[in-house]
């Protein structure tokens, strides 16, 4: 198979330029040139069969927001060397994930995708997860870059952002992954960046993705985000996904013949994309493991041979190891869990008997099998388990709930008035719609079923020596294309909570959701609440483990849980208005925003409990090199308590002199560590200097990073509000840069009343 252009015609290097169809590339027989099969992932393979919402089966992880919350990169490995084993089993050479966009908003319908609202926390996980894909000769696509914070709008919204915090934030997880890892493709995203497309945008696809960061595979388009194919080409994006049929492949020869456009650019996006067709083809020995042949209806389940080449057995061992990596304990008072052999045991929440497992949209996995916590505690603890749905919940398949069910049994009937934002296919159109009527719903008052499930696991718990209530979010809240309109929980399952906080045993909330909830005004009544995530097919199993304490939970919740919708970043901004959005906020998102405001929150950044305790002593920061800012930081921790645990040590960084407002700290080190009781382990981070850095808008032509010479403070904790350990210390300017320049230099120095004050 070549690959060079050598020898490709005009037409055929420019056919290499858009897809075949939805997933294949296309090939060039003459020479032996193969198309190349893409999947979406980035949570378990979905690979489509041909028929509308029918996907072939593969093995369902917890989501990223989940993974956020493991904090943990050899997890994250594991499980996309999983994933990449199943595309390669079911012949799928690049898999479209991982996901390392900012959560601005916890409103964000697509949250359940990204790992955190952390950008060092996002750009480790993903580094971890396209290492583990590619290590098993499956490319990743980093996605969706950049900038694409929001569904709403999603395909035309201007973000409105300033380079500062682009650099800090919402570019700075995609610069690491792209640095650390070589993803063989990175994704554009939808949406617009200071008016221009991302797909057209030269200054993010050519001048920082290749030029600044190296980035030398392949720039795909997110699906139908080119709008204008010959310049998205010369902004730098090589493949466009899904192909149109050779419409555009037409519009770039034509525009080479035209003389308006350099056949240069067409050849070097086509060089990119043959060494791609490269990587994903190394020739029969290098392929591991035979590639199945599916051979199978849509829909029919796959055979145990087919399942045997998929390893489903030991993935799904996998998916529950990486839930309890992922479970996140928020409460635990009086040490309710874990559950002590209860007589009566009350189970409540439909999400028991069919569990919550992922977010709807293209990253929906049809599962190989899903596991449900009802089953698992009735064989733990037989007829001692009394369980009622408590509330409606009408799933259609593992990654579709029935709607049109779910507002027939609230006696809510759908009136499609068809009005709503435009959406690519009419059929999601109606689908968000009805998603919107669903959210309405939900949100109150309650009708008459409703009221009844309540009354009715009200008095399955009365009696219970302990109630579990397994509540949070229906899919249909949660999913591309569609942003949340509140943090509530449904109205149903806050009246259910309610009523059984009434009784007198105690309670503990097991939470599905991909992204926080608001917990009034149920959360200081409950005992203990286990927050699952989005935990994949074998979540379930895992939260029982975490329940029974067969897991100690090391989960911390990668994202700031906040008391009200109101408290959130960018809240007055939200969405945007007029087709653009104004992120003026700045850099303060996250718990860099809520530490500014010195606001409470209900679980601040990094918070989560375990069973046992840890302690912390002995910081030590070492400057290794001052000029450089190379600085050692290291401090014990001891498990002071009596059971074997995990704990994320969290190191975070501020700069309380820099002439830049700054967050008053921000993650800049994290290691999770396994303790026996009384084991103490010394923990190490090496700091370098743009760990200290801020993006300056004032040097040089474009800006660059500056390590402002003064005090900086080092934190480290159990979360970004549980700090236990601190440390000033001094280092100078970077002898690499010029001296900063003052802000009276930056600006026009004509004195007037504004600047001189009245006579
Ligand atoms: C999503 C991508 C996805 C692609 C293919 C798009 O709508 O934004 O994340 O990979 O579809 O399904």
């Amino acid at each position: 198979m070549i690959d060079d252009i050598d020898g490709l015609t005009l037409e055929e290097k420019a056919s290499l330029l858009s897809g075949h169809d939805e997933w294949y590339t296309e090939t060039i027989e003459r020479l032996g040139i193969p198309a190349i099969e893409v999947g979406d992932g980035p949570h378990g393979l979905r690979k489509e069969t041909g028929v509308d919402m029918v996907w072939v089966p593969a093995t369902g992880f917890p989501t990223a927001s989940a993974m956020g919350a493991s904090w943990d990169r050899d997890l994250v490995r594991r499980v996309a060397v999983a994933i990449g084993e199943e595309a390669r089993a079911e012949g799928v050479q690049v898999v479209l994930g991982p996901g390392v966009n900012m959560k601005r908003s916890p409103l964000c319908g697509r949250n359940f995708e990204y790992f955190s609202e952390d950008p060092l926390l996002s750009g480790e996980l993903g580094t971890a997860y396209v290492r583990g894909m590619q290590s098993v000769g499956v490319g990743s696509s980093l996605k969706h870059f950049a900038a694409n914070n929001q569904e709403i709008e999603r395909t035309r919204i201007s973000v409105e952002a300033d380079d500062r915090t682009l650099r800090e934030i919402y570019l700075a997880a995609f610069e690491r992954v792209v640095k650390a890892a070589d993803p063989w493709t990175v994704m554009c995203s939808y949406n617009r960046l200071r008016g221009v497309h991302a797909s057209e945008n030269r200054w993010l696809l050519t001048e920082i993705l290749r030029d600044e960061w190296g980035f030398d595979g392949v720039v795909v388009s997110d699906w139908n985000a080119v709008h204008h194919r010959v310049p998205a080409l010369v902004a730098g994006l090589d493949l466009e996904m899904p192909g149109v049929g050779g419409a555009t492949d037409q519009e770039i020869i034509a525009a080479v013949r035209a003389g308006e456009l350099d056949e240069r650019i067409v050849d070097a996006a086509a060089r990119r994309v043959l060494r791609l067709v490269a990587l994903c083809h190394p020739g029969p020995s290098l392929v591991n493991g035979p590639i199945m042949d599916l051979g199978v209806a849509p829909g029919d389940r796959l055979s145990s041979e087919q399942l045997s080449l998929l390893r489903a057995d030991e993935h799904h061992a996998l998916a529950r190891e990486a839930a309890a990596g992922c479970i996140t304990l928020l409460r635990n008072e009086s040490g309710v869990l874990p559950l002590a052999s209860p007589e009566r045991i009350a189970v409540i929440g439909a999400f028991a008997a069919h569990a919550r497992i992922q977010g709807g949209g293209s990253s929906g996995v049809d599962p190989t099998r899903v596991d449900n916590a009802l089953d698992l505690l009735i064989s733990s603890f037989g007829d001692r388990v009394a369980y009622a749905p408590g509330y409606v919940h009408t799933p259609k398949d593992a990654y579709q709930d029935d709607v049109a069910a779910y507002l027939a049994a609230h006696d809510a009937t759908f009136v499609d008035d068809g009005h709503g934002p435009a959406r690519r296919s009419a059929a999601l159109a109606e689908a968000l719609r009805l998603a919107a009527a669903a959210e309405r719903v939900a949100a109150g008052p309650l009708f008459a079923r409703a009221t009844a499930l309540i009354d009715d696991a009200v008095g399955v718990a009365a009696g219970a020596d302990v109630i579990v209530v397994f509540a949070g979010l229906p899919l249909a809240f949660e999913q591309e294309a569609d942003d949340r309109t509140t943090l509530a929980l449904p109205a149903d399952q806050i009246e259910l909570i309610g009523r059984l906080a009434d009784l007198s045993a105690p309670v503990v909330v097991v939470l599905s959701n991909g992204s926080a909830v608001t917990m009034d005004p149920w959360h200081d009544r409950v005992d203990a609440i286990v927050e699952a995530w989005l935990p994949g097919q074998a979540g379930a199993a895992a939260v029982v483990d975490v329940l029974l304490g067969r897991v100690n939970p090391s989960g911390k919740v990668a994202e700031t849980f906040p008391l009200a919708v109101e408290d959130t970043p960018g809240y007055v901004t939200w969405t945007g208005e007029r087709g653009t959005v104004l992120y003026g906020e700045g850099v303060f998102i996250g718990y860099r925003w809520y530490d500014a405001l010195r606001r409470a929150v209900r679980y601040p950044f990094g918070h989560g409990l375990s069973y046992t305790t840890f302690a912390y002593d002995d910081l030590d920061v070492s400057i290794v090199d001052a000029f450089a800012g190379a600085v050692r930081v290291s401090c014990t921790v001891t498990n002071t308590g009596s059971v074997t645990g995990k704990e994320v040590v969290q190191l975070y960084v501020g700069d309380p002199d820099a002439a830049v407002r700054r967050p008053a700290r921000e993650l800049r080190g994290f290691d999770k560590v396994t303790l026996e009781p009384g084991e103490s382990t010394r923990v190490v981070f090496e700091l370098a200097g743009r760990d200290f850095a801020y993006w300056d808008v004032a040097t040089g032509e474009r800006g660059a990073w500056r390590r402002e010479g003064g005090e900086f403070v080092i934190e480290v904790g159990a979360s970004s509000r549980d700090l236990r350990l601190r440390s000033v210390f001094a280092l100078p300017d970077d002898p690499d840069l010029p001296p900063l320049i003052p802000d009276e230099a930056l600006l026009d120095h004509k004195s007037s009343r504004f600047t001189e004050g009245h006579r």
